[in-house]
């Protein structure tokens, strides 16, 4: 396989998801550059639905106590990920709004640039959203979908098995 394609496909074989982090800093170019991603991610119509809300260690006491796991407070930076859906695309023929499966889009492409940036993150939707809001000024018309915590991996992201479902059983060719 091409070099670049390898790469490429490696960087999923790699990521999982990190529950402890090393005392390291994220790299303010690092930070920026996820950032981009997260702006240029698809959204249905382009319509962008979407508010991250970056919270550095700095001033994150309050914040920390939504997690149940302690691994997650020590995350350097957690990026809180908003859905706005009266911003969204909604789909005519069943009314099916967007805005969560954008911001799931554009989280998802983020959390693979942080993977080849070498950071640690982890999806944290087991957290209380109303209490997020209160804590962090965040709109009544603002879902809070989930908290992404990202910093470097305790232990060196390396390539390994994944526990799925088998192809057989998840993928259908021409009809269910
Ligand atoms: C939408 C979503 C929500 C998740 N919420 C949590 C969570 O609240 N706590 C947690 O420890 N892991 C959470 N995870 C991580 C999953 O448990 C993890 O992705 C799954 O077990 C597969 O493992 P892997 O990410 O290491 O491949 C979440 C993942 C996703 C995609």
């Amino acid at each position: 396989m091409d070099e670049k394609l390898r790469i490429f496909y490696e960087l999923y074989d790699r990521r999982r998801s990190i529950r402890e982090y090393l005392d390291r800093e994220v790299e303010r170019d690092k930070l920026a550059r996820l950032l981009t991603i997260l702006r240029r991610a698809q959204s249905a119509a382009n319509r962008q639905p979407w508010h991250f809300i970056v919270v550095e260690k700095e001033g994150r006491e309050e914040l920390n106590e939504v997690f149940t796991k302690e691994g997650f407070r020590k995350a350097p930076v957690v990026i809180v990920a908003c859905a706005e859906p009266g911003q969204a695309w909604v789909r005519k023929t069943d009314h099916r709004n967007y805005a969560w499966v954008d911001v799931a889009i554009a989280v998802t492409e983020m959390i693979g640039a942080a993977t080849a940036e070498g950071l640690g993150t982890c999806w944290v939707a087991a957290i209380d959203p109303e209490r997020v809001k209160r804590i962090l000024k965040i709109p009544p018309h603002i879902d809070v979908v989930g908290i992404i915590t990202i910093g470097y991996p305790v232990k060196e992201l390396v390539r390994e098995e994944k526990n799925r479902k088998p192809l057989e059983e998840i993928i259908h060719y021409g009809r269910w």
